[in-house]
């Protein structure tokens, strides 16, 4: 039923919204979020942007790369909002706090940069925009929390992201997100139970929960679940319904034998570590002011494999940070060949101001940043065709996600390890678990059968 006080949702009746996402898994959720407050106050989904009457590009900005792909997707929409004069194109997340006015002067065909502390007042501020017809920029809450009072709205599935906090403080030289994401704030730990107890009766299965750092998690309060991240995971492990949980980012200065021994006692805890490794040399570690170094990331694997045997470990890694030699760079290789990761997300250095190490000299030629990133490329494709080779002949329970993008008549799924694994079955088996024996593996894939 329609609010009559509330004049946002009156305004918002039958207005059409496309969002577009670039960036990761928290960029997915804070969409989610986002299209969940204006679903509420009166929008619809519209299935393309010809189709809408409110288009939000939602951009994280943590590397340069996506960010030039945002810019230049917003451009593209040039014809369609000559044609529809009425059309408000925002743009929200990471990017819209970092650009703020800016945004505006290099696009100006966008009528609205909301950051992401501003992401709530979204209604308001679309209403405002479509009243005046003027540009708006709302950047100015990026240390403020969320209300706690989530929008149901979800994309359909059996997974569910769980934001578990905002922002970061750990300031790695690097990264933007500090800024862009204001300090650290963990959700309270009742909170975010709620909102999972309500998830696992709509049906959902698996959770993934997500933080910058999810092991300095510390809910409001600071006692109960909300005391440590493990704590929070052994709260969680004990609501019925839901039968996987997943977990990222860590950070290996905060990663230690009681995760790692809660990943082994908790059965919904699924088997796979994300742990950023970046570089394997210690002096650009310092750099990175990462405050681990090569031999304690080593020794955290070490412990890793003992207590979750068979889990699986995947990892970030720059290659090309200010002053990187070719030593520094084989130590980052030698690691990955000793670690053995099952896949690596590889960048290449881009100074991002206000970041710190955009200070230094970005004095490594594109030509070998290119040539170590294809170094890594290929040594990572090695080690992940290894360990899925590895598990060839041995049984997983995958959960199904739906048909193979790349073969329609195969299903795809994922395994407790996070690995996909596609084979033949009924479509009726979307949304469910089965079991299946691997038969071959390549570096990004497990292909198997359903065990009956
Ligand atoms: N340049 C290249 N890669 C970066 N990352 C973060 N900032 C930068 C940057 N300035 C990578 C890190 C991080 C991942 C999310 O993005 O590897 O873990
Ligand atoms: Fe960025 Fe480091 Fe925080 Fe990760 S831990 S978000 S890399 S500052």
């Amino acid at each position: 039923m329609l609010d009559k006080r509330d004049k946002t949702k009156n305004e918002a009746k039958g207005l059409r919204l496309y969002v577009r996402t670039f960036g990761c898994q928290m960029n997915f959720r804070d969409s989610e979020y986002v299209a969940g407050i204006l679903i509420d106050k009166g929008f619809s989904l519209a299935d393309s942007v010809d189709d809408a009457d409110v288009i939000l590009f939602n951009s994280c900005s943590v590397r340069k790369h996506a960010e030039d792909r945002l810019f230049s997707n917003i451009s593209k929409l040039k014809k369609l909002k000559a044609k529809k004069p009425d059309l408000v194109i925002g743009l929200i997340g990471c990017t819209a706090q970092s650009y703020k006015n800016e945004a505006i002067l290099r696009t100006p065909i966008l009528d609205l940069v909301c950051g992401p502390g501003n992401e709530s007042d979204l209604p308001r501020l679309i209403a405002d925009v479509l009243k005046n017809r003027c540009a708006i920029v709302a950047a100015d809450k990026v240390n403020e929390k969320r209300p706690e009072l989530f929008p149901g709205y979800r994309e359909a599935g059996s997974k569910a992201y769980v934001s578990i906090g905002e922002g970061c403080d750990n300031y790695c030289s690097y990264c933007i997100v500090p800024y862009v994401r204001g300090k650290e704030r963990s959700r309270d730990a009742e909170d975010i139970a709620r909102e999972v107890k309500d998830l696992a009766s709509r049906g959902f299965k698996e959770l993934i929960l997500l933080g910058q750092n999810v092991n300095s998690y510390k809910g409001a309060g600071g006692r109960g679940p909300g005391a440590s991240f493990v704590k929070l995971l052994e709260s969680l492990n004990s609501i019925d319904g839901i039968e996987r949980i997943r977990f990222m980012t860590s950070h290996p200065k905060d990663a230690h034998t009681e995760l790692f021994m809660a990943m082994r006692d908790l059965e919904k805890v699924c088997e796979h570590l994300h742990l950023p490794l970046q570089s394997g040399s210690d002096r650009i570690l310092k750099l990175m002011n990462r405050k681990y170094t090569a031999k304690k990331y080593l020794k955290l694997i070490e412990d890793y494999r003992k207590l979750v045997p068979g889990g699986s470990i995947t990892t970030d890694i720059i290659v090309g940070f200010p002053s990187e030699t070719e030593n520094d760079f084989r130590k980052t290789c030698r690691i990955m060949e000793t670690v053995g990761f099952d896949s690596a997300f590889t960048f290449k250095y881009s100074p991002r101001p206000p970041a710190k190490s955009a200070e230094l000299k970005d004095d490594v030629p594109q030509e070998a940043k290119e040539k170590r990133l294809a170094t890594v490329i290929e040594l990572q494709c090695r080690s992940s065709q290894k360990r899925n080779e590895d598990i060839v002949g041995k049984k997983a329970e995958i959960l199904v996600d739906g048909h193979s993008k790349k073969d329609v008549s195969l299903l795809s799924g994922r395994t407790r390890t996070n690995k996909t694994a596609v084979f033949k079955g009924d479509a009726s088996l979307v949304g469910a678990f089965v079991n299946i024996e691997i038969e071959s593996a390549t570096p990004f894939a497990l292909k198997g059968k359903i065990l009956q």
